[in-house]
């Protein structure tokens, strides 16, 4: 720093009236000191270009001003003196790329960076620091009659002094391209949202069992062939069928040079993966002869996961070799990264343990097994790409049976293979699915299909890169992390978004925000801020974090149920709680045929039944029939003077529930013994509360787990009379839970002398796993009921899981 500005860096220090409690940056830069004034950019704002090779920056920046304010800037050389965005660089003396000051006074704006990279970051500060423009009238923008509508903010920005500098030398972001092909101009558009976050890797999974989507020259039927699938399953993994349509696509080697260039010009790294030796039936569907059988009907998958007769693996025979390396050749020549990904994870040994040839490699070679032999493979693929200069990174699985000599490992099966790789001196990204897995659900009421799993925009937020379990030395192996967005349920741009953001932004923030500065609060604070820039993007995303938490109980009273709903405390929002009956049909927001999410859609027979002012964090509705009653929140500020979409019309978040009401409903229910831990539901009053599973396991609040039998007694209060007794249950054998083999009912007046009436046995199957089984005992009466569910016993050969016992997951007992 030179005198003049440690001069103004004192002045601000002196001036200082907050730190950033009111900037919206994210991720948060590391100092910020505020002081007193505004500068408000104009037509006349010019930017001086002072430092060299930053042509291409500005001319990126001024793309962001004309969408932000409908003007661009012009650029000089000389400085005018004042009404100035100067870009220089300065010695910055950081550990990583990308350092900057950002200092905003009287005179305007200056931007030092560290180099280029750091000046493209400080510009993206910048316009961070600008407000942004309502997705909703920019959409406008396409309709060129209503250009006049646009109401760009005033780009007014505070005197300020910004220090900033990334945490992490890594900050990446993957995209599998495989499992669902996104044409190029969308893959620019994801690496914009990389740039505006500061990331500097796009990990491109450009290869895997669904489709091989990058061209190679030297073997067309990779992409003639192995680029399209004929069909995809429908549904979630096993599906309900295949939709018989060709899907695919691939990206032309130009097409490639072309996002290369675009990331570059951002200060991305595009790190490409060819993910092998498994993951291959796509490049086995274009040249059977690199599988361990070469009259085996290889095909591109067209279901997913790694199960039965998926996951063929090459053949590491020296023509599959050959054919590595000129792939790869290729590969190198389009991607300048100092890293080739080479995947390696998820390589299923059947194949090998089968193949003759193999078998007699691994004793050629000296190998222990087949892990020997994953190793052999990356290890030889490893010195290749090392011999043309370049370094391998591979999955976690590349540590089993002997990590290549200079490898790097991408750590995603939770963090003990970075840990393992660090210890052992490699180079580690962190990955792992509990933090780093955006393809799980944001939200615990997903309502379109995801691969599963939880992962809360909290979570994301909390993750701490560094493992523990490493001394400061090992610690420096941990280059930064990734987040990975596979995309078997993802197949279009809005899902893409819906499952990125927040998440993405929250992540951004742990890679680049010093550690002691990362702060939960103040980034919750800036949800609805982020939220305004993504549709400033014309970008979808989850509103999940406003997600409303509700439990049911027994009213008071003994008379039907309570619904409480919750909301979170941050913001001022208020919320309603409607009712309709039964009859009421009930739109829920969802996908359209364009992935789109339709509004939800509001019945008109719903009536507000309570109403949660701003300072109120809860609403109980007593629910006393069959109906669904629903909670809508609704932003009621407008915290920046913007036009806000989140309004009665287009409420924050929805919850509906469907209460099922029978003679049963909130009564007293005791149990034999309780539900096993990990699925305690909500009690015993679970199998009473009116609501019934049709989402299955995922809604773990809804049903009870059960490693043996059930028995469930109910206390109607008094004498009852009922035609019969229907016991809900899941059954769902990929993951160990099986129906009931039957019910048993018996009666009594009194709770201690039970007279057994029956036993019913047929499970009917309603949707997709769910089931029911019914006793029909037509004009019995009784106080008391007790009803025991069988558990299957012990789950059949042929099945996951055989030979242990089954769960028993029962959601409802009816009493009708
Ligand atoms: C992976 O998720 N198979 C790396």
């Amino acid at each position: 720093m030179n005198y003049m500005k440690k001069l103004i860096a004192l002045l601000f220090v002196m001036m200082s009236v907050k730190t950033f409690s009111q900037l919206n940056i994210t991720p948060m830069p590391a100092e910020v000191k505020m002081g007193k004034g505004n500068f408000t950019i104009n037509r006349n704002t010019v930017i001086v270009l002072e430092g060299s090779g930053l042509e291409k920056t500005v001319d990126i920046f001024n793309g962001e001003l004309q969408k932000m304010l409908g003007f661009k800037l012009k650029i000089v050389k000389v400085n005018p003196g004042k009404n100035t965005i100067t870009l220089n660089f300065e010695k910055l003396d950081y550990k990583f790329p990308g350092a900057y000051n950002l200092t905003v006074d009287e005179k305007g704006i200056y931007i030092a960076g560290d180099n280029e990279t750091g000046v493209f970051y400080g510009l993206q500060t910048l316009i961070q620091l600008l407000p942004p423009v309502s997705g909703k009238q920019l959409f406008q923008t396409a309709d060129a009659s209503r250009l006049n509508d646009i109401r760009y903010p005033a780009p007014t920005i505070p005197y300020l002094f910004i220090n900033d500098y990334p945490r992490f030398e890594y900050r990446g972001v993957h995209f599998d391209v495989s499992r669902h092909f996104f044409p190029v101009n969308y893959v620019k558009k994801y690496i914009d949202y990389l740039a505006a976050h500061k990331f500097n890797t796009f990990h491109w999974h450009l290869t895997d069992d669904q489709g091989w989507r990058i061209e190679i020259k030297k073997y067309p039927k990779l992409t003639s062939v192995g680029a399209w699938r004929s069909g995809t399953i429908i549904g979630r993994f096993p599906g309900s069928g295949n939709d018989s349509i060709r899907y695919g696509g691939f990206y032309t080697q130009e097409q490639i040079r072309e996002i290369v260039k675009y990331a570059g010009d951002r200060y991305i790294t595009v790190l490409p993966e060819i993910d092998i030796p498994g993951h291959s039936m796509a490049a086995l569907a274009a040249y059977p002869e690199l599988g361990t059988d070469s009259t085996y009907p290889y095909k591109v998958a067209e279901t997913w996961g790694i199960n039965g007769p998926f996951n063929n693996v090459l053949n590491p025979t020296e023509k599959t070799f050959k054919f590595l390396e000129d792939v790869f050749d290729e590969v190198i020549k389009l991607f300048p990264s100092k890293y080739i990904h080479v995947g390696g994870d998820e390589c299923s040994k059947t194949w090998w343990k089968q193949s003759a040839f193999c078998q007699q490699l691994i004793k050629d070679k000296n190998l222990k097994d087949e892990h020997g032999l994953q190793s052999y493979i990356i290890q030889r693929v490893e010195k290749y790409i090392n011999s043309k200069g370049r370094k391998i990174i591979g999955w976690d699985e590349i540590l089993e049976g002997g990590l290549a000599p200079n490898a790097s490992v991408m750590s995603w099966r939770g963090e003990e293979g970075g840990i393992a790789a660090a210890k052992q001196g490699h180079d580690v990204v962190m990955t792992p699915g509990t933090y780093c897995y955006f393809d799980h659900s944001q939200t615990r009421n997903e309502d379109s299909v995801t691969i599963g799993s939880y992962l809360p925009l909290e979570t994301v937020y909390s993750y701490e890169p560094i493992p523990a379990a490493l001394t400061a030395a090992e610690a420096k192996h941990i280059l930064g992390a990734q987040a990975n967005l596979w995309t078997e349920y993802i197949s279009n741009p809005a899902k893409v978004e819906y499952m990125l953001f927040p998440r993405m932004s929250a992540l951004s923030e742990v890679l680049w925000t010093p550690k002691d500065k990362r702060n939960w609060n103040d980034f919750e604070r800036r949800i609805p801020f982020l939220m305004q820039r993504y549709e400033s993007w014309a970008a979808n995303y989850s509103k999940a974090y406003y997600d409303l938490d509700a439990t049911v109980s027994a009213a008071q009273d003994g008379n039907g149920l309570v619904w409480q709903v919750k909301r979170k405390p941050n913001g001022s929002q208020g919320m309603d709680v409607l009712f309709a009956d039964g009859n009421s049909a009930i739109a829920l927001p969802a996908y359209d045929a364009d992935g789109k999410i339709s509004t939800a859609v509001i019945p008109e027979k719903f009536e507000v039944k309570e109403r949660a002012r701003a300072d109120q964090n809860s609403v109980s509705l007593n629910v006393t029939a069959s109906g669904t009653a629903r909670a809508a929140l609704y932003n009621s500020t407008n915290q920046t003077g913007m036009e806000l979409v989140m309004d009665e019309q287009h409420p924050v978040t929805v919850l509906t529930q469907k209460f099922s009401f029978n003679k049963a409903t909130g009564k007293k229910i005791t149990l034999k013994k309780e539900a096993a831990k990990n699925y305690p539901g909500n009690g015993a009053f679970t199998l009473v509360d009116g609501i019934q599973n049709t989402k299955g396991a995922g809604r773990s609040s809804e049903f009870l787990g059960f490693l043996g039998d059930c028995e469930a007694t109910i206390d109607f209060g008094k004498t009852t009379v009922f035609d019969k007794v229907v016991i809900h249950a899941l059954s769902q054998h990929s993951s160990w839970i099986w129906e009931p083999s039957r019910m048993e009912v018996s009666l009594s007046e009194d709770g201690v002398n039970f007279v057994p009436v029956g036993i019913g046995e047929e499970f009917i199957r309603v949707n997709t796993g769910n089931g029911t089984i019914t006793m029909n005992m037509a004009n019995s009466s009784a106080r008391v009921i007790k009803v025991g569910v069988k558990n299957f016993g012990k789950i059949p050969e042929g099945n996951p899981g055989a030979g242990t016992v089954s769960w028993l997951f029962v959601d409802e007992i009816e009493v009708k």
